[in-house]
Formats: C-alpha cells, structure tokens, sequence
C-alpha cells in the first residue's frame, strides 16, 4: 500500500495502524524525509519511502514509476497529504487557489488515472493491456480479477463545514467528494474508491487553545478525536469489499455543525 503525505500526524497513524494489520506500507513525503525514513524502518513488514512533490502535474506519475521501478507497485493508495491554507477570501490569490486544488484534489485524480492504467483497469471497470510492473498499455496481461484495488481520499470535514477563513482548502476538499464518486463509477468493479471525512483530529501544533476549544466544542461528541480514529476508517474501507463511493464521516459529529445550535463558543470558525 502507499500513503501520501504517510510520514506523520494523522497520515503517520495511518502508515502505522495498516502495517500493523499485516500490510506492507509505502510512505510518499514531500519535505519529512527523515520522518518518513524512520517510519518506514520501523514498520513490521518493511516498506520504502518515496520524495514526491504531488503539487507538480507530473508528481502523481512519478510517484506511481518510482513504486513500479522498485517491482512494488501499490495496490491501495490512500491520499492523505494536503495543504491547510488557512487565508481569507480577500487575500486568497489565484497562485493560492491552484497550489491547494493541486494537492489536495489534482493529484488524487491524477493518483486514481495513473494507477488504474498501470494495473489495465480502463474506464468503466475494464481490465486487461495493463501490467501493475510497468505501464498502462501494451502486450502486458490483464490484472488479477481477485486482486483487491483500492483508492481512499482522505477528506475534512471543512467540505462540509465550509469555513470562511479556509476557503480554498474547504472547496477543494468538497470537491474530492464527487471526485471519489465519479471514479468509483467510472473504475467499478475493478477498483473501489471510497474517502474518509475527518473531523478534527489532530490540530496543528501552533494552534491557541481557545482554537481547540472551538474545535471541541463542534462536534456533537464535544471532544476532538485521535488520528487513530482516521487510521481505522480508512482501514475499514479497505478491507470492505462491498464498499465503494463511500463517503465516511469520521468528525465526531462535527459535519453536522452550522454555527447556529445555541451553545457557547460555535460561532467561532476555528
Ligand atoms: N489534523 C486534523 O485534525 C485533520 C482534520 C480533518 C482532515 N484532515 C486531513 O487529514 C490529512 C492529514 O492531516 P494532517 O493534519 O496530518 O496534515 P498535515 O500535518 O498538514 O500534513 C500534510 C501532509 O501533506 C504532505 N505534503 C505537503 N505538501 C506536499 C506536496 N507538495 N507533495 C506531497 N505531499 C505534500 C506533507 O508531507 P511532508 O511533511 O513530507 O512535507 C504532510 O505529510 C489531510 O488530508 C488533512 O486535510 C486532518
């Protein structure tokens, strides 16, 4: 399996928690080599860490090469690197906006065509002039049918939550949701894709307490989860095999604020 953005936080729990079901995890990092090099060495069935910049166009395709050139392609990937633009309206700029939609639903896309084709699934679920080695294409044989090819988006809850001061990180994590929909059409049966709604989880380390207050006080559970709590989400959709187009909310009820319940302290954004 490979995770992106695997190498820590919420993404690390992820790495950890499949490898402790027995999986072999592949980490891809941008800038934490050395996180994700000690994560990597310290899972129980091994796995390698791979650079990828899943902001450049061709990043996705690299990424897939580079597991391919070591005879590891993935035959799950969970995309769980984003970026968290914290930034007004006003002073989003359109270098801004397209940087966030690159990562956080470009390169998902992009992770989804590339490994299809490498593993011969065309679209509407065809299989066969694939090879999960190399290319898509070709005289290589089809997939294995039994084979088990899974994709998980890892979403937010500000998708639904729609934050004002996050608008392009709310809007782009929105519009994986019918992304992880329209390729779980479009790749059935060969492949199920399926996304994880994370509500707060794991705020970021420069977060003031009164933010996590906030953040607390959101869900209807009136605590923030644990990245765990993700990790074995996005387990569960990929030991499913009945699932897919799956869009599971995992925010301890936070989906469902609206800023407007009556209770102290969930007017605040975040
Ligand atoms: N934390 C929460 O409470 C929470 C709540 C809801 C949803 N989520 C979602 O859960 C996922 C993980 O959350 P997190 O808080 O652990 O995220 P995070 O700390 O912001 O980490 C972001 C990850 O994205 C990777 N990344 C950044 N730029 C990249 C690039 N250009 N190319 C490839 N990878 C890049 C980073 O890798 P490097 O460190 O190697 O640069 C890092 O591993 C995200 O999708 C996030 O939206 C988190």
């Amino acid at each position: 399996m490979l995770v992106t953005g695997g190498a820590h936080r919420v993404g690390g729990a992820i790495s950890r928690h499949l490898a402790a079901l027995g999986a072999r995890v592949h980490v891809a990092y941008h800038a934490s080599a050395d996180d994700a090099r000690r994560l990597v060495d310290g899972l129980p069935h091994g796995g390698r860490a791979y650079a990828s910049n899943l902001v450049a166009a061709d990043g996705a395709e690299r990424l897939l090469a580079a597991c391919a050139a070591d005879g590891e392609p993935p035959d799950a990937v969970v995309h769980a690197a984003a970026s968290f633009l914290a930034r007004p309206i006003a002073q989003t700029t359109a270098a801004d906006w397209d940087r966030v939609f690159a990562l956080n639903t470009r390169a998902f896309f992009l992770l989804a065509r590339g490994f299809a084709a490498r593993h011969g699934v065309a679209e509407g679920g065809e299989t066969g002039g694939g090879d999960a080695n190399g290319g898509g294409g070709g005289d290589a044989p089809g997939r294995d049918a039994e084979r088990d090819l899974s994709l998980v988006a890892i979403a937010d809850s500000g998708a639904l939550e729609l934050w004002t001061g996050y608008a392009a990180h709310c809007v782009s994590k929105a519009a994986l949701l019918p992304l992880v929909q329209v390729l779980a059409k479009s790749l059935a049966p060969a492949v199920r894709v399926n996304a994880v709604i994370p509500g707060p989880v794991l705020p970021e380390p420069d977060s003031e307490p009164g933010q996590v207050e906030a953040m607390r006080r959101r869900t209807l559970l009136q605590r923030v989860g644990e990245p765990e709590d993700v990790a074995a989400a996005v387990a569960y959709l990929l030991v499913n095999r009945f699932c897919t187009a799956t869009l599971l909310e995992v925010t301890g009820g936070a989906h469902l604020w609206r800023g407007d319940l009556g209770r102290e302290g969930e007017a605040t954004e975040s």
